[in-house]
């Protein structure tokens, strides 16, 4: 099914010099980069994007590392790309995502792991809304997709 995430490169992410590197994964898998912006993220957006959080003794941290430095925003598209992204990423923990995944080799933090995305298609839906508009995605036929899947397979 074709899906969008969130996925945001975190201060850590952008403090690193990482972004390139990240965004190259997504790139060579074939997925679609539909909307992106730079931003930093307020207090008040921390606490709607982690809401499920806000009342965990991590979330005080949490909140301080999220709003410590840019971020960069993106809405990546592609088939089944929720599940997708979230098994490049690896676990949520940079100390135990598998070598091979993106946290597990560039992170060794639980809270510094780089990259957040959606971990369901609600959270998709929900997540999106907090950072774009409407009119932000940019909608348009590659002239890749032959090359990437064969056409039943969208
Ligand atoms: S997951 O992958 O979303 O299911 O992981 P989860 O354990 O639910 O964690 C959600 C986000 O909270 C961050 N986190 C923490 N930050 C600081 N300290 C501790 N102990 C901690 N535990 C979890 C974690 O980095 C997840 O951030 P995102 O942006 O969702 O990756």
């Amino acid at each position: 099914m074709l899906q969008r995430s969130l996925v945001l490169l975190k201060p850590d992410c952008v403090e690193r010099r990482l972004m390139g590197q990240i965004i190259a994964r997504f790139e060579a898998k074939g997925l679609n980069i539909v909307a992106m912006k730079m931003l930093r993220v307020t207090p008040e957006m921390s606490k709607q994007h982690y809401a499920e959080h806000v009342s965990k003794p991590f979330y005080p941290s949490l909140e301080q590392f999220i709003t410590s430095a840019p971020i960069v925003a993106m809405a990546v598209e592609g088939l089944d790309v929720i599940q997708l992204i979230r098994d490049m990423l690896g676990a949520t923990s940079g100390l135990k995502a598998a070598p091979g995944t993106i946290r597990g080799d560039y992170s060794s933090s639980r809270q510094m792991n780089l990259v957040h995305a959606s971990d369901s298609p609600e959270s998709a839906e929900r997540e999106l809304k907090l950072y774009f508009a409407d009119t932000d995605f940019c909608d348009h036929d590659l002239l890749i997709t032959p090359a990437l899947r064969a056409t039943d397979e969208a």
